[in-house]
C-alpha cells in the first residue's frame, strides 16, 4: 500500500543524512590527525634528522634495546652541553626508571631522551602534561621546563608486568 512505501522512503532518507553525517565526521577526523601531524602537536620520535642534537648511537630516534654501550643511556641522568643547554637522558626498564631519581633545574628548558631497555613502559610525570609512551628500539623525546620546585611523581602508565604498579620513580625540580 501507498502509505508503507511513503514510511518507507522516510527511513531511507534519515538513513542516508546519517550516514552523510558519518562520512562527514570520518573525513574531519582524518584531517584533524594529519593536520596535528603537520603542526607537531602530535607526539612524536625525534633523533637525528628531527628537533635533536646528534645522538651518539642514535639514528633517526632509534636505537638498539640491547646495548646502550656508547650512547647517554649507558650512564643516564642529566647532561648540560657546552652550548648550556640541558639533557635528560631516562632508560626505563622493568620494573624502575634509571635515574629513580632525576634532579633537574627549575625554570630551564630541559630536552628529555627516554628509551626503553626491554619492553613497552609509559612514562607519565604526575601534575604535568608530559606522558609518553616509551617503547624498545625508540627513542621518545621532548622539550619541558619546570617552573616550580618540589618532587614528582614518575609512573608507570603502560602496563609491562608484575611490578608494572610499582614502577615509581621521582623528578626532584630543585632551584
Ligand atoms: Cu613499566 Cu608499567
Amino acid at each position: 500500500p501507498p502509505v508503507q512505501r511513503l514510511t518507507h522512503h522516510t527511513l531511507e532518507k534519515y538513513e542516508n543524512i546519517w550516514f552523510g553525517i558519518a562520512v562527514v565526521m570520518s573525513i574531519l577526523l582524518a584531517v584533524a590527525v594529519f593536520a596535528s601531524f603537520l603542526t607537531g602537536t602530535a607526539p612524536r620520535l625525534e633523533g637525528e634528522g628531527g628537533g635533536g642534537h646528534h645522538i651518539a648511537g642514535v639514528t633517526n630516534g632509534r636505537i638498539n634495546p640491547k646495548n646502550f654501550a656508547g650512547t647517554p643511556f649507558a650512564t643516564p641522568g642529566l647532561v648540560t652541553n657546552p652550548d648550556g643547554s640541558i639533557d635528560a637522558f631516562v632508560v626505563a626498564r622493568a620494573f624502575a626508571f634509571d635515574p629513580p631519581v632525576l634532579k633537574v633545574p627549575a625554570g630551564k628548558p630541559i630536552t628529555f631522551y627516554v628509551t626503553s631497555a626491554d619492553v613497552l613502559h609509559g612514562y607519565y610525570v604526575e601534575k604535568t602534561n608530559i606522558n609518553v609512551t616509551v617503547m624498545p628500539g625508540q627513542v621518545s623525546s621532548f622539550t619541558t621546563t619546570f617552573k616550580h620546585t618540589g618532587t614528582l611523581n614518575i609512573v608507570c602508565d603502560e602496563y609491562c608486568g608484575v611490578g608494572h604498579h610499582n614502577m615509581l620513580n621521582k623528578i626532584i625540580v630543585e632551584a
